[in-house]
């Protein structure tokens, strides 16, 4: 991963949560030496493995306690430059256990910056659960207020939704799962990168989302670790046109 960085030199990458295995302070410690050796700016948010599931007093007290005192003081870092406005969301909380929430009080924070924002500026949202049920678990639930954040995300024009909370990679449109005619944003929720947890198709394979956004377009490439190659290499990838909101809310894709 950290070649891949290296190598390419993105303006940004976005870490969507379980950043531990089990929230404890040393494996936070450990989390912060690697995203210290990123030569490039990070944008990293909690997961449901960054609050504690069996220190039961901790996870209702401070559930967050430890990841703000050995990886990062803010759980929902903003990352701005004059062509992308990038904005973490935590929806790991004490009381969901594996489950995700968007609080509405962060939903209406993410409306003031959506508004405030560049209209040509991408705008991508960065957090651990999944807005859709992935491929092949179409029973699995979403996470508590999905629907209002689609709502939220579509009517404000946002590009992109990173998560990573299923193990497995999937890269889709919000119409393909919430079919109105609206807005499309893209979902691209990311395998695991480091661990050894992958699931279903991705059972012990690592994987991340490469992300090039244009003035007119934008390709999500689902990298997958080849270990024969010992790199990462394309296993799919997905070209988006850019859609703007027109003034008055009609979609122009
Ligand atoms: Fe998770």
């Amino acid at each position: 991963m950290l070649e891949l960085i290296e190598r390419r030199g993105p303006d940004l990458v976005a870490l969507s949560g379980d950043l531990t295995q089990r929230a404890k302070p040393a494996q936070f410690r450990q989390a912060r030496q690697f995203v210290d050796r990123i030569p490039v700016p990070v944008l990293a948010v909690p997961g449901n493995h960054d609050v504690p599931l069996y220190r039961v007093w901790e996870r209702l007290a401070r559930p967050l306690g430890a990841y703000r005192a050995n990886f990062s003081p803010d759980l929902e870092p903003v990352h701005r430059q004059p062509d992308l406005l990038a904005i973490g969301v935590n929806t790991a909380h004490g009381l969901t256990f594996t489950g995700g929430w968007w609080r509405a009080r962060r939903l209406r924070e993410i409306g003031e910056l959506l508004a405030e924002a560049p209209a040509a500026a991408y705008k991508i949202v960065v957090a651990h659960h999944h807005l859709v049920p992935p491929r092949r678990f179409d029973l699995q639930s979403v996470s508590r207020n999905a629907h209002a954040a689609i709502e939220l995300f579509s009517s404000a024009g946002v590009d992109l939704v990173l998560s990573g909370h299923h193990h497995q990679s999937y890269i889709g449109s919000s119409e393909e799962y919430y079919p109105r005619g609206r807005h499309p944003v893209v979902l691209a929720h990311s395998g695991t990168t480091t661990s050894s947890r992958g699931r279903a198709s991705e059972t012990g394979a690592n994987s991340c989302n490469w992300i090039e956004l244009a003035a007119d377009r934008f390709v999500v490439e689902n990298l997958r670790w080849t270990p024969a190659l010992d790199r990462f290499t394309v296993a799919s990838r997905h070209l988006y046109p850019r859609a703007t909101l027109e003034p008055g809310g009609l979609d122009n894709p």
